[in-house]
């Protein structure tokens, strides 16, 4: 190991406050992986042989930060926070587990103790900060192989590890897919075995790295490796629901399952977006449950409504923000269909403005899911799609610089219409206000508020409402 990666000058403080005191200090865990990944990283964890928080409380005094350093007793923890590095301070520890908790029994240990306890031999590499051997390496379980070949291994028997903390089963794939690794075999074994543990890990912790690997390059090999171990089955059944197909009288349809990996990785190409490529997992999630077979084959008829009405469901469990996120879910997973149905037919200035004015900002996103989600393996269906597209997304371009549909409110308010007729809120007001908003995406009166005037006088007067 190359000790200028330790050059910021708070090592060497550690490194004295340490011999100071008499105690060993070793940086640990993914700072160390992530040294020899070359990805930056700015969360620091010191681990030691005694007392992390009185390390801290030292190495924060001879910083000039005496006072500055966050304890949190309950877990022998301390924190200090630097600019450009947050560091963790721990004593070295021996942890037993017990069946039914992740909380474990925890005892003061060796860092050979603290090493053995944690989750991947990538993740025990430790840097010693000791004056004499100052960036030494210790490697007890080949963490430096398996980073070179990619693969991720528990330092001790798997099913040890993984049953310790079942959260490890999410992490190892999570870990798997943001780097491009393989698990070794028995460790994913070990991972089916123990898949039912993971009843005891908080939602929340199970989010966080279900967010993760949908936020990996490749989203499909995470998802690929919780549908294997049996894990998605039990953290997400609606997804692992989509697997699978059936035949009768010789037909089939596509697995959907399959179909959406491949919907979410298209869109991963283009997009960072978490909420954005949460829509392609939910896309279409409601085609079991609204699968039928017809005389012309299978159908999905109003999958995407019911998708949309799903949404906050999935939410709720999977403990995922109740918020404008998840209505930003629902609505791309209610309008998918939209565009490529209007890209079959002749495109309308009506439709488009239609279409632009239900998915207001989002019609970018949207648009950008439908593409995705073109998977055929027939290439003249693909090249007619992707131009029929193109089609859409000029019209788009035109109707939006022509009426500024998008986030539009009609040029008529209901306090418009009660003021007009001195009227109080009734549902008549909804009834006028909607028919002016039809006549104008279909086009039927301009978007400007002189017509539209006269249009509601028209239709007031229809039911019975004159000035
Ligand atoms: N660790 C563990 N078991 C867990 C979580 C963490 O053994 N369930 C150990 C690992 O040694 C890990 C270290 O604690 O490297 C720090 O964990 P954390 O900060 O959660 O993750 P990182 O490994 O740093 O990775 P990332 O920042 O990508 O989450």
């Amino acid at each position: 190991m190359n000790p200028s990666e330790l050059n910021h000058p708070i090592f060497q403080r550690i490194s004295e406050s340490a011999a100071e005191q008499g105690v060993e200090a070793f940086v640990i865990g993914g700072f160390v992986r992530d040294i020899f990944l070359v990805r930056p990283s700015k969360d620091v964890d010191i681990v030691c042989t005694g007392s992390g928080i009185d390390l801290a409380e030292r190495v924060a005094e001879k910083s000039g930060r005496k006072g500055k350093v966050a304890v949190f007793k309950n877990f022998g923890t301390a924190q200090l926070l630097l600019p450009e590095l947050e560091i963790e301070f721990v004593g070295a520890r021996k942890e037993s587990y017990r069946l039914d908790s992740r909380k474990p029994i925890v005892e003061e240990g060796t860092l050979e103790d603290d090493q053995n306890r944690r989750d991947f031999t990538i993740n025990v590499m430790a840097l010693s900060l000791q004056k004499e051997t100052f960036g030494k390496l210790i490697d007890p379980f080949g963490g430096v192989s398996d980073l070179e070949n990619r693969i991720i291994r528990t330092p001790l028997n798997p099913d040890i590890t993984y049953s310790d903390d079942p959260l490890r089963m999410m992490r190892a794939i999570r870990f798997a897919s943001q780097l491009n690794f393989n698990i070794e075999a028995e460790s994913f074994e070990s991972i089916k075995r123990n898949a039912y543990r993971i009843e005891i890990v908080s939602k929340e912790r199970i989010a966080d790295e279900l967010n993760k690997i949908i936020l990996s390059p490749i989203p499909s090999r995470g998802f690929n490796l919780l549908f294997d171990s049996g894990l998605l089955k039990l953290i997400f059944p609606e997804m692992a629901n989509l697997y699978g197909v059936e035949y009768r009288n010789g037909k089939g349809h596509k697995d959907n399952f399959y179909h959406t990996l491949q919907v979410l990785d298209n869109l991963s190409l283009n997009t960072d977006d978490l909420w954005l490529r949460w829509s392609a997992i939910l896309h279409d999630i409601a085609k079991p449950a609204t699968k039928r077979f017809e005389p012309q084959g299978w159908t999905f008829h109003g999958h995407e409504d019911r998708g949309a009405k799903m949404v906050p469901g999935i939410f709720t469990r999977l403990k995922l923000p109740l918020n404008e996120k998840m209505k930003y879910v629902q609505k791309l997973v209610m309008l998918h269909l939209r565009p490529i149905v209007l890209s079959k037919e002749i495109v309308t200035d009506s439709a488009v403005r239609r279409l632009l004015f239900e998915a207001g900002e989002e019609i970018d996103d949207l648009m950008m899911l439908c593409e995705a989600d073109i998977t055929s393996k027939n290439e003249i269906k693909v090249k007619k799609y992707l131009t029929n597209f193109q089609i859409v997304r000029q019209k788009l371009k035109e109707v939006e610089e022509q009426d500024k549909v998008r986030n539009w409110q009609p040029p008529v308010t209901g306090e418009d219409i009660m003021e007009y007729f001195q009227i109080q809120p009734s549902r008549s007001i909804g009834i006028i206000k909607t028919a002016i908003r039809e006549a104008i995406l279909d086009g039927k009166i301009p978007n400007e508020r002189e017509p539209a005037f006269q249009f509601m006088i028209e239709e007031a007067r229809k039911l019975g409402i004159e000035k």
